[in-house]
């Protein structure tokens, strides 16, 4: 257990309702709601799967629950090309939602690890984008 979440009260399942509040967020939103949409509730399981591998990502980054074993660069790779400045919108919805849920000490360190995750995503697409990278 990440010691800075002694007294805050953020465990798994309260990681699992930021992650349901979130994507409940996002099907709604008008640009990045689509691009969900298509990649994920139109996979085999749908919804499902998408939000119980995101409560172990976060988990896994921030409680250190060594539960997630993924490659987010190669999943985003795999995605249409959308607009990156969306990035924004995601990690603004993302804020928000971490900021009604967690008091706040604990949402900044959510939306910290976001915001350098957000970067290195982008920067990662650009380059992938621009045939810098291999597939
Ligand atoms: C505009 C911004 C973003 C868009 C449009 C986007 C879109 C998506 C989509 C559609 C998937 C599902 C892919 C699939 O099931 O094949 C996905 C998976 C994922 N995304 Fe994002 N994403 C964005 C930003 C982020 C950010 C900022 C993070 C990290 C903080 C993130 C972390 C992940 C992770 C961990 C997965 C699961 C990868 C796996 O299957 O192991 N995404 N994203």
């Amino acid at each position: 257990m990440n010691p800075e979440f002694k007294f805050s009260g953020v465990d798994e399942g309260a990681i699992r309702q930021l992650v349901e509040v979130f994507y409940g967020k996002i099907k709604r939103d008008p640009g990045l709601g689509p691009i969900f949409e298509a990649a994920v509730s139109r996979s085999p399981g749908g919804w499902a799967p998408h939000l119980q591998t995101m409560t172990s990502f976060w988990s896994s980054v921030v409680l250190g629950a060594g539960s997630y074993r993924g490659n987010p660069m190669k999943a985003h790779f795999r995605l249409p090309h959308f607009e990156l400045a969306l990035f924004e919108r995601w990690l603004s919805l993302f804020s928000e939602t971490a900021h009604e849920l967690f008091e706040p000490n604990a949402a900044a360190i959510f939306v910290n690890r976001s915001r350098v995750m957000a970067a290195k995503l982008r920067e990662g697409l650009e380059m992938h984008r621009a045939g810098k990278l291999p597939e």
